[in-house]
């Protein structure tokens, strides 16, 4: 069994570059199965839900392959629409080729994605806008069925809750679609601008991608483009929080600070100072955290979800009592159990975690049971004293290229066993 060991109570300091983000890469990779030709992909990260897209898009009759820095994919010779399941339960983020197979081929059957860690993760948005675009969608025996034979047609989408996975979906089956197809109460994460450009570079036409309301004129055909994918903001934030947590100094080069505007407004509140020095953005915490008062996740440009879990690491080291609202998904404080073994002062109940700072959490064996849930223990485990033991690591690698290298370049002491 694989496991992490780290000897905490080290402080960090130094630069690091921060890796390309996991949630442009894999809408992007199934908004390529609608181009022809090769595209070229960069600052693409080495991750397991990574592979596991491009396992789909080989499996479908695409060939991705890795060629230096660069990661090349040709859907010039798909013809399959039919996704196994064992391929759909890789990754959760797979519903995102349901658009794409649909409108690369005119059918897709896929297994319904069901629950995952964090919670039911529904696709209902998902299929309503689908069929307003004119696929026939059936739901039987744990496969959804989709049929759409004379193509998809554009349609006036209204989404209850901005969703990212639906906005994306949406926007990539739109891309070739008959007509005009606006988005309101679209999801306005980076990641969705990200596509965006790259699926505009491929010839589509897209308009206000990252605002409350997206337009696409579909056209006939895509081409393939080259594409560089924005930096992993919660992989900065997970950074931030590790330096929070420690009392640090870091560089993280290539963060766009303007996508980390909530994050760096909590841990200012906590005490940390921020400069920004064109693509680097420097932390300098306090030497022990303050409370972070009330957190509230929300959609983008709030407080994302996603860094809800490394950010209560840190607050569970800081001087004072912190809040956290978690208004996303209805099961993500599963790393609460093993903070608290590892001393940390937590109580939940339902949306809201309250967190007593304590000076001393202690390095303990614990499991990770989701991928930001073992950047949360990560993050404790370097701030406690004494030895820490994360299993579970392969959630780790879902999201993050590298973490325990990038960690001990920092000056952590952290080992992969
Ligand atoms: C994406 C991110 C994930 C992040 C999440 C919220 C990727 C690959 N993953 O996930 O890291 O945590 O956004 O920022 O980009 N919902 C419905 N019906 C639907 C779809 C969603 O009710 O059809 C609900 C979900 O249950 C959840 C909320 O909407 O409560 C947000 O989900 P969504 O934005 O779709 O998240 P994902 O795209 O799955």
């Amino acid at each position: 069994m694989t496991k992490l060991v780290v000897k905490g109570r080290r402080r960090l300091h130094g630069e690091t570059t921060v890796q390309g983000a996991k949630n442009s890469a894999l809408p992007i990779l199934a908004a390529a199965l609608l181009t022809g030709g090769e595209n070229v992909f960069f600052n693409c990260p080495h991750l397991s839900d990574v592979e596991a897209s491009c396992a789909i898009l080989r499996y479908l009759g695409g060939t991705a392959k890795r060629e230096d820095s660069a990661l090349l994919v040709d859907c010039t010779g798909v013809d399959r629409w039919k996704i196994p399941d064992e391929l759909m339960r890789k990754t959760r983020s797979s519903i995102v080729f349901l658009g794409a197979v649909l409108a690369r081929t005119g059918r897709a059957r896929l297994s319904l994605p069901g629950g995952c860690e964090i919670g039911m993760r529904p696709i209902d948005l998902h299929l309503r806008a689908l069929r307003a675009m004119g696929a026939a969608i059936s739901e039987r025996h744990g496969y959804l069925d989709c049929k759409a034979p004379h193509g998809l047609h554009g349609a006036k989408i209204t989404l209850s809750f901005p969703s990212v996975g639906a906005t994306e979906d949406i926007m990539i089956a739109a891309s070739t679609a008959d007509g005009t197809t606006t988005i309101s109460n679209a999801a306005r994460e980076p990641e969705i601008g990200d596509l965006a450009a790259y699926l505009n570079k491929c010839g589509a036409k897209i308009y206000g991608a990252g605002e409350g309301v997206v337009v696409i004129d579909g056209v006939p055909s895509l081409s393939a483009a080259a594409h560089t994918m924005i930096p992993d903001r919660i992989v900065a934030a997970t950074l931030l929080s590790c330096a929070a947590a420690t009392g640090s100094e870091l560089v993280l080069r290539g963060a766009v600070s303007a996508h980390l505007g909530a994050v760096i407004s909590v841990l200012e509140e906590g005490g940390c100072r921020f400069a920004c020095d064109g693509g680097d953005l420097r932390i300098t915490a306090p030497e022990r955290l303050k409370s972070l008062r009330v957190i509230r996740t929300m959609p983008y440009p709030g407080f994302p979800t996603d860094a809800q879990a490394p950010v209560m690491a840190a607050a569970a080291t800081a001087d004072g009592t912190s809040v956290m609202i978690e208004n996303i998904f209805e099961n993500r404080y599963r790393h609460v159990p093993a903070l608290c073994r590892m001393g940390a002062q937590i109580r939940t109940e339902g949306k809201v975690a309250v967190i007593e700072g304590t000076r001393h959490l202690y390095g303990a064996k614990v499991e990770a049971t989701d991928l930001r849930g073992a950047a949360a223990l990560v993050t404790a485990a370097l701030a406690a004293e004494g030895t820490g033991e994360i299993t579970g690591v392969h959630y780790l690698e879902r999201g993050y290229d590298g973490l325990e290298q990038t960690l001990t370049a920092l000056g952590a002491d952290v080992k992969k066993i």
